[in-house]
């Protein structure tokens, strides 16, 4: 079993790369499915989730071929429809966007429920009500599945929560549907536009996307095409944090600083530096911090997938400081972990009150999904001594070369293998 161990208390200075966006990857490699044609995507990261997505699409019958590191062509002319391979689509989240794209091409899709970080309930009644009201029925009695005998038709759909997932789903389904389509309350996310910007340069008519209506005029179909992923700001976000925790000086490169404005705020009112530039930040810190209240919300608001990260950052800071969740259920597990490193925190309902310590103390701990993970790994970094930190798989999901990234800035931090092997 793979475990990162970390020797911290070493000042993160130099400049890291930040990949293509993981969540806008994910509905970009499943809409190729709607494309039925040949895609060229770039600035796609080097994540196990995309592996698998890709994985998906390749059973499924499409031609998929690594160009180079970040690129791949993908050819779905030749995917059949009702070919989901059911074991991978359980294991990740993204893969319920199958449901949109065979939707609008086939008219019909099965899938598997999806997995992916247990952060509460997770449902997904938004998708179903909006597939519903383009026309299809869906059936969830045995996995997932939807089906229309007549072509998707167009109409109004209100979300009663601004969900990533069941806006990018209907955007999918709605593309080539009769009409006009127009989704009220939609998610507001970079990714979301992403997805619409892909969907544009392939032939879509989709306008509004970053704002609450998304009006979808549904054509005929689409055509292939050539086209770079975002940049991530959930990557970008967790190494301007590692840069204010361990007292550092990182610039970050290749990133929208305007995605990452809600972080920045935060970190400039806890008396953190940030410099913008046109497609970088700079983060340093001489350690001083200034507590804080944070509450995550839906974009452009505190981003949920920066809690866990964040949190070691007011571990750190002085005095008592507030951080609330109101986007998932259930996101304050990990706090059980940093607690093992010395972190003062209780969780009251939706609110960690955050006790500030002078410094983590060396544990062995575990990454309890993706975000909490590279939570771990910053506490890790600011903690003078040796942290060893157990299932990793989570991390690399959706961070790429972390620990290839984290070295290039002076952190000392490897891999290790203690699989006993009996003779
Ligand atoms: N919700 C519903 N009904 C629905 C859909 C969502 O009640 O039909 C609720 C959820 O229970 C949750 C809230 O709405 O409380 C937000 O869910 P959303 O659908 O926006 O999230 P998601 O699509 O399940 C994506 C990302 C998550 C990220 C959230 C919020 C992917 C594959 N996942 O999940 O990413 O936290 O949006 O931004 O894009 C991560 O990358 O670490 C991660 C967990």
């Amino acid at each position: 079993m793979e475990k990162l161990c970390i020797s911290g208390g070493k000042p993160l200075t130099g400049t890291v790369t930040i990949g293509g966006m993981k969540n806008a990857a994910l509905p970009i490699i499943f809409a190729t499915i709607l494309v039925n044609d040949v895609c060229i995507l770039e600035n796609l990261p080097e994540v196990s989730d995309i592996y698998s997505a890709l994985e998906i699409v390749r059973r499924m019958g499409a031609g998929v071929e690594k160009i180079d590191r970040f690129t791949y062509r993908i050819d779905t002319r030749t995917v059949r429809s009702n070919s989901v391979p059911l074991d991978l689509a359980r294991i990740m989240r993204g893969s319920y966007y199958v449901l949109g794209a065979e939707l609008g091409r086939f008219g019909r899709s099965h899938t598997a429920i999806p997995g992916g970080c247990n952060l509460g309930a997770r449902p997904i009644d938004q998708h179903i009500k909006g597939f519903e009201a383009l026309g299809a029925t869906v059936n969830c009695t045995n996995g997932i599945s939807c089906y229309t005998d007549k072509p998707l038709e167009g109409t109004s759909i209100y979300l009663d929560v601004a969900s990533v997932g069941a806006t990018c789903n209907i955007m999918l389904a709605a593309a080539t549907a009769k009409g006009m389509t127009i989704i009220e309350n939609a998610a507001r996310e970079p990714h979301i536009v992403d997805l619409a910007n892909f969907l544009n340069s392939c032939g879509a008519d989709i306008t509004g996307a970053g704002t609450e209506d998304i009006k979808i005029r549904g054509v005929e179909s689409l055509h292939g095409g050539t086209y770079a992923i975002i940049p991530d700001m959930i990557e970008a976000g967790t190494y301007m944090i590692a840069a204010a925790a361990t007292k550092g000086d990182l610039t970050i490169n290749n990133v929208i600083p305007r995605h990452l404005e809600a972080t920045t705020r935060k970190l400039l009112e806890m008396g953190v530096e940030v410099e913008e530039g046109g497609d970088y930040v700079r983060v340093s810190s001489d350690g001083n911090l200034k507590r804080a209240r944070v509450k995550t919300d839906f974009y452009p608001g505190f981003p949920t997938d920066m809690n866990p990260q964040f949190c070691v950052l007011l571990c750190l800071a002085e005095g008592e400081s507030r951080l609330t969740e109101s986007v998932m259920d259930s996101r304050f597990k990990y706090t059980d972990e940093l607690i093992r490193m010395g972190a003062d925190i209780t969780i009251q309902g939706r609110d960690a009150i955050v006790q500030g310590i002078d410094s983590f103390r060396p544990a062995n701990v575990r990454a309890v999904d993706l975000r909490a993970g590279a939570a771990m790994v910053i506490a890790a970094l600011s903690a003078d001594g040796t942290t060893v930190i157990d299932d990793i798989y989570h991390i690399q999901r959706g961070y790429e070369d972390m620990v290839g990234k984290l070295r290039a800035v002076g952190a000392d931090i490897k891999i290790i293998n203690d699989d006993i092997r009996a003779n």
